[in-house]
């Protein structure tokens, strides 16, 4: 038997440009997924997000966990018993099928090898190729990188000299080959000490799908790149507020952030009313992740106030500090 987590995500900046090779800043949070492998005379499976019940294993149904099996792991073992625990609203723009990839891949590698502990830039890269399978070609490697390593993540097109760097990789993508660097960044104490308050607007937004909407937008509306670049110089403004510890900068470009993924065609209407009401409790709100539904993040010390909010507006809350422990393997 072998059971590991791994932490969903919040993009603070960046994201749909880092698929282009801009900078994206993202934390792991305290929400993940949670996958216990058990050898079995038949493949089942049993998600708590779908059913009570043991399933059989559907390959065309679990995509993510199909490509850990068997494109990287090439496993020929005894049929497996998987069972999914998650905490994070699905396809909602925290990196639940990251989470689902790495916790997986964590999980079968300490099935197959249970005294190698598996390393986690190998994780994050496992998690990115499942990622990319299951999007048609187009995944930055953020949510992966950020649910294996946790705490802070930078991704890049470049080395950032000034951070923590921590492994390249690359993808060939439909729009051409594309390399990122990923680095860690240490927070500072103020950011530690505040909250970040997600809202789920029950509207579930497949990242695959949003990510190749933007592509076609991109495609008519050539002039839209120039909006990637502007995410880019809010994203740097971002992060050295971020490590400054300065909470009203951070949330300033948070705002910006969201200005720009509205003229991306990536926000809603439900998206942008939590992102207004939160904003009286909070430094700073913004959309995050693949946008089209899904959630928004606000950055608050008053985070009972901001979930109140956002129940106002009829969301979800989910409540989380910034960059909890990355993917790893739970001892039974
Ligand atoms: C999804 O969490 C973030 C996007 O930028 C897609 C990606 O980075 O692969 C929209």
């Amino acid at each position: 038997m072998a059971t590991a987590f791994a932490p969903g995500k919040c993009i603070l900046f960046g994201e749909h440009a880092v698929v282009y090779g801009h900078p994206a800043v993202a934390v792991a949070i305290d929400a993940g997924v949670e996958v216990k492998l058990e050898t079995s005379d038949k493949w089942e499976i049993k998600n708590d997000h779908y059913s009570n019940n043991f399933e059989e294993f559907q390959a065309s149904k679990n995509p993510h966990i199909q490509h850990i099996i068997r494109n990287v792991f090439d496993y020929n073992g005894l049929p497996l018993k998987i069972k999914i625990k998650s905490n994070l609203f699905s396809s909602a723009g925290l990196g639940s099928s990251a989470a689902l990839s790495n916790a997986m891949g964590a999980a079968l590698h300490q099935l197959i090898n249970p005294e190698d502990e598996i390393n986690q830039i190998k994780l994050a890269k496992i998690g990115h190729s499942a990622e990319a399978s299951a999007q048609e070609g187009r995944a930055s490697p953020t949510d992966s990188a950020t649910s294996s390593l946790g705490g802070c993540i930078v991704v890049s097109g470049e080395k950032d000299e000034h951070l923590n760097h921590v492994f390249d990789t690359s993808l060939t993508t439909p729009e051409g080959n594309r390399e990122w660097s990923i680095h860690s960044v240490e927070l500072h104490k103020n950011i530690k000490d505040s909250w970040l308050v997600l809202g789920f607007t029950g509207r579930a937004a497949p990242t695959g799908d949003m990510v190749s909407g933007v592509a076609e937008r991109l495609k008519q509306k050539p002039e839209l790149y120039a909006e990637m670049q502007a995410i880019e110089n809010i994203t740097k403004a971002g992060l050295t507020a971020l490590e400054l510890g300065n909470l009203e900068a951070v949330g300033i470009a948070m705002n910006s952030c969201h200005e720009k993924l509205k003229i991306l065609g990536v926000s809603s209407d439900s998206l942008d009313n939590m992102v207004l009401a939160t904003r009286h409790h909070s430094f700073g709100s913004k959309l995050t992740g693949a946008g089209g539904g899904g959630c928004m993040v606000a950055l608050t010390n008053d985070p009972q106030r901001v979930a109140q909010e956002i129940e106002l507006c009829g969301g979800q809350p989910l409540i989380s500090k910034f960059g909890s422990k990355g993917a790893h393997i739970k001892k039974e």
